[in-house]
């Protein structure tokens, strides 16, 4: 078997999945219990039955692949994540097709990504076999959870933490991985209606040489105080800027954004180093390019736009990631401007692509990318 694949083909997920021993509960949510928490949950708030982990020691690798109960995790008090934050994260999601089957939606860049993010936080690597292998036999020993209403999926957040308990600060010997599930519906509570942004002038999310292009909780814990002051100004979503000039855009707590201009062309912050490369906006990026749109990557001046909101020329705004989808942006906020992004309501080219992407997803559409992997 491979451990360097980065697209795990049907016959090679049964070895896989096969590797992981299934210690399923003995006290799992009776039918109707699960039928109700999954007509209409809240993003984050209701957890599947089992969990998939993994466990690393420095001198053995990794060991013990296997899907146990759902449950609280035993930490003792100098276990090092708690104190030095050395800990990574993904976000996924298991979409129900019509004919009941379950996907998900290129898996292969999530697990590239998480290697790229253990990288930079001195944790193992974990191969993209053992990631995608970890998420199929969850969603396989879960598959009921996995809802099937309009909007909803079974959102899947693998994550790795330093375990060893101690404190002294330098990679940890032991490490574990786990892969928790959650059926989730809209990420906004409001559903998909245009949000407003809070251009922050006085924090910044990562700078040049962070850990910006990481997924790691340490960037979305910098952006709570900050998402707290966009809250207090009225506004739904924090926008951070550069940290070298503050002037540039890069991306808001924990999505990507995109700029449509009235001369027909698409844009949106370069991959610098602190912006996190979005799965959902490499393929938005892909989308628009073939619908024949000139996209454009590069550094945004925060100027640019809240002129171009102003004389009309930024005809959308909008914000994207696994969890949002894609959101469109209707007023973009700071201490010295406050405009509505065109009329206030949702772009054309916003729900276009928005629904071309779920129409991919959730299998109403031809996957022309190759996109879908199925699990179940
Ligand atoms: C995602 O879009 O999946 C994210 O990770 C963003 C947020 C929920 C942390």
């Amino acid at each position: 078997m491979t451990t360097t694949s980065h697209n795990v083909l049907p016959e090679e997920l049964e070895d896989l999945v096969a590797l992981f021993d299934v210690r399923g509960t003995d006290t799992p949510t009776p039918d109707d219990e699960r039928e109700a928490a999954l007509a209409a949950p809240r993003f984050g708030t209701v957890f599947t039955d089992h969990m998939a982990r993994i466990s690393w020691r420095h001198d053995s690798g990794w060991l013990d692949r296997r899907i146990e109960k759902y449950g609280p995790l035993q930490l003792d008090p100098a276990t090092a994540v708690l104190h030095y934050a050395q800990e990574i994260f993904e976000g996924m999601k298991a979409y129900r097709h019509e004919d009941g089957s379950v996907w998900t939606f290129r898996p292969d860049a999530n697990a590239a990504r998480f290697a790229r993010s253990a990288h930079r936080l001195a944790l193992p690597p974990l191969t993209v076999d053992d990631f995608i292998g970890s998420i199929a036999a969850l969603v396989r020993t879960d598959e009921a959870w996995v809802p099937s209403g309009a909007d909803s999926s079974l959102y899947l957040r693998p994550f790795m933490f330093a375990s060893e308990a101690f404190l002294g600060v330098r990679p940890a010997a032991q490490v574990e991985y786990l892969c928790i599930a959650s059926p989730v519906g809209p990420y906004f509570a409001g559903g998909v209606k245009p949000v407003s942004i809070w251009v922050s002038e006085d924090y910044h999310r990562a700078g040049p040489g962070g850990t910006g292009d990481a997924k790691c909780g340490g960037n979305y814990a910098a952006s709570l105080l900050p998402q707290t002051e966009a809250q207090q100004h009225g506004c739904d979503q924090v926008c951070f800027l550069d940290t070298t000039t503050n002037t540039y855009l890069e991306e808001l707590g924990g999505m990507n954004v995109f700029v449509v201009k009235d001369d027909g062309s698409v844009h949106t912050p370069e991959l610098t180093g602190s912006i996190l490369e979005g799965v959902t906006r490499s393929s938005i990026l892909r989308l628009v390019a073939d619908r024949g749109y000139d996209v454009v990557e590069r550094r945004i001046p925060l100027e640019e736009i809240v002129s171009g909101l102003a004389d009309g020329s930024v005809r959308e705004f909008f914000a994207c990631g696994t969890a949002a989808v894609v959101t469109p942006v209707g007023r973009l906020a700071g201490s010295t401007f406050d405009h509505p992004v065109a009329d206030g309501e949702p772009g054309e080219l916003t729900m276009a692509v928005r629904t071309e992407l779920t129409d991919i997803q959730y299998g109403r559409a031809e996957d022309k990318h190759g996109w879908m992997r199925r699990l179940a």
